[in-house]
């Protein structure tokens, strides 16, 4: 098999959302996700509901990408698929139908880890979009996820921060919760903030020693915030709700800059690239493009479509091993809390 004709089917089933793409040698040809919205009605993503809904997902997911992509099964080279982390019950899906796929069709089953795959998005074939150069750092926020990690290459990562309780997503989610805004609240924040004054209410940054986040505290802390002000006010949300979004999200960009300031500074790498959903934040965005002029910088933001979950990530991994001939045996396993 030459490396310059290569098909991967990739399959992504870590959390909520059931994903299929189809990449012909590093480009998408194909990138469909199915959303389950069911866990809107609950605040957050109900595992149970999550891997019933992949289940009933996941055939025409992957009908659509390979339609798309106007690609027969028999052409596929390979098959991606995320073995971890995430839902054990969420992944078993997608790791099952990934290993009869290939079972079937007799072609190489590749296993994918899911917070490699946001990190090597950057590399997925696009016009107008630039390649970070090694060694650069990758910050991974979303609803599951935040991490500073020093890349290498492509199969040389280091975590060197993490949060401790957590993800910046659910910092979001949770003070959304409180707000009374819907699931996810992330988009909403950032709406709000942008009409609000970040600087009308101040909620303390957490004390975590080195590279690490936590933002448990700061959940509580907003919520005592709030039950205080509202007590005194019934209406205190409803009044003020575009300067609380503002302060809240003002906070938590505070604590993520501060983080990968510090990284910065103690690798000596000035090429930073970001993924994950929360990286959709406009005032992230906007702090990391200020971080261009004052410490010198280089950012790097995928395309929209690869920063939140997607099978898209899934592939160019799938890619990149195949290429090394890094295969997966049959008897490969998910793995709900696979490590970098
Ligand atoms: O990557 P993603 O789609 O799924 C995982 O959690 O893995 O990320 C979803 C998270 C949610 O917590 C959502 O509130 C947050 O990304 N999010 C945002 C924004 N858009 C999505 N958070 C802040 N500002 C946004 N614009
Ligand atoms: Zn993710």
């Amino acid at each position: 098999m030459t490396s310059q004709n290569v098909y991967i089917l990739a399959i992504e089933s870590s959390c909520d959302d059931t994903a299929a793409a189809v990449m012909h040698n590093g480009k998408i040809l194909s990138n469909i996700v199915a959303s389950q919205k069911i866990h809107e009605d609950y605040g957050g993503v109900v595992p149970e509901l999550a891997s019933r809904a992949h289940q009933q997902n996941i055939v025409p997911v992957v009908a659509q990408a390979l339609k798309e992509a106007q690609i027969e099964m028999s052409q596929l080279h390979a098959i991606a698929f995320t073995r971890g982390p995430g839902l054990m019950g969420s992944l078993l899906v997608g790791t099952s139908f990934a290993k009869s796929l290939a079972y079937g069709l007799d072609i190489p089953l590749i296993d994918v880890n899911h917070m490699q795959a946001h990190i090597l998005a950057h590399f997925i074939e696009e016009d107008d979009f630039k390649k970070p150069p090694f060694p650069f750092l990758a910050m991974t926020i979303s609803g599951g996820h935040t991490q500073i990690v020093k890349v290498t290459s492509y199969f040389d990562m280091e975590v060197i921060g993490e949060t401790i309780d957590d993800a910046v997503g659910e910092a979001f989610d949770k003070s959304g919760k409180i707000l009374g805004l819907g699931y996810p609240a992330g988009p909403e924040i950032d709406k709000r903030a942008k009409l609000g004054n970040p600087k009308a209410y101040t909620f303390t940054k957490p004390r975590v020693d080195g590279l690490n986040f936590s933002f448990s505290g700061l959940k509580t802390a907003i919520l005592y915030f709030i039950q205080k002000e509202v007590k005194a006010n019934p209406n205190f949300i409803e009044t003020h709700l575009n300067d609380i979004c503002a302060s809240i999200q003002y906070t938590i960009i505070g604590i993520l800059m501060d983080k990968l300031k510090l990284a910065s500074k103690q690798t000596g790498i000035k090429h930073i690239a970001i993924g994950g959903g929360v990286s959709a934040n406009s005032g992230i965005r906007e702090a990391l493009k200020s971080g261009e002029q004052k410490f010198g910088w280089t950012t790097y933001i995928p395309k929209f479509e690869y920063t939140t979950d997607n099978a898209a990530m899934i592939a160019i991994v799938g890619y990149l091993k195949y290429l090394e001939g890094h295969y997966s045996d049959q008897s490969v396993m998910a793995s709900a809390r696979l490590k970098l």
